[in-house]
């Protein structure tokens, strides 16, 4: 939706962006991926934070998950950090760095999650980004994704018709994306998907 240098000024009315999920009739997609995430001392990464909205949500109901978040927007760390403070959660920490090149080592991680942040990604980050976490996900580990994806009903069809206008030219790539052939190169086995407003839901474990 937005560059690194314009985030700057999008992390101080970026969570508007919530308000779209009650224009559709399938449910918030952030209830969904904390619901499948579940309550269990899990160590969580989510990449691509933002300000944080799906981590504090995790990380609020889910108190014996560890969750860090990383992402190359201070502007948008800073709005995470203060939500983070203001909310008590001592299970929440976020840092400044790239998907595309993760400071973790190898399987460290029980789950990674993307919350609407890959598909702005241009391919080649992309693609360094699935490599990175296939990487620090550990055997058996589970990638969450939420994110646009198209449906068949109409008003998916005209939402993301509409919403493409907003996104850089590789929205419509992601959109046309087969995530059960392009993440299984990366030895993700797409499991289940499930339909939100606008949205799906991808669980795809490690090998
Ligand atoms: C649309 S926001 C999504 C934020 C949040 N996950 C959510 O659900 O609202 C995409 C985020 O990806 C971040 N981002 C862009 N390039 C990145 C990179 N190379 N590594 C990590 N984060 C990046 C942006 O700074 C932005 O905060």
């Amino acid at each position: 939706m937005a560059s690194n240098l314009s985030y700057k000024s999008f992390s101080k009315f970026y969570d508007i962006f919530e308000l779209i999920f009650l224009l559709g009739r399938k449910g918030n997609p952030r209830l969904g991926l904390l619901d499948a995430i579940g309550n269990a001392p899990l160590h969580v990464l989510d990449v691509g934070v933002g300000t944080a909205a799906s981590a504090i949500l995790v990380a609020g109901h889910n108190t014996q998950n560890h969750v860090v978040g990383i992402d190359t927007s201070a502007a948008m760390l800073a709005a995470a950090r203060r939500r983070i403070t203001q909310r008590g959660l001592t299970n929440l920490e976020v840092f400044n760095m790239s998907a595309a090149d993760m400071r973790y080592a190898d399987e460290s991680f029980d789950v990674v999650m993307a919350s609407f942040a890959l598909h702005e990604f241009e391919p080649p980050l992309r693609e360094k980004t699935f490599q990175e976490i296939s990487r620090v996900l550990k055997p058996g580990g589970i990638f969450y994704v939420i994110d646009f994806a198209p449906q068949d009903d109409r008003a998916t069809r005209i939402f993301l018709k509409l919403w493409a206008l907003v996104e850089p030219p590789c929205f419509a790539g992601f959109l046309a994306m087969d995530w059960h052939r392009h993440l299984t190169a990366y030895g993700l086995r797409l499991e289940d998907e499930r339909e939100y407003s606008f949205s799906k839901l991808y669980l795809l474990r490690k090998a």
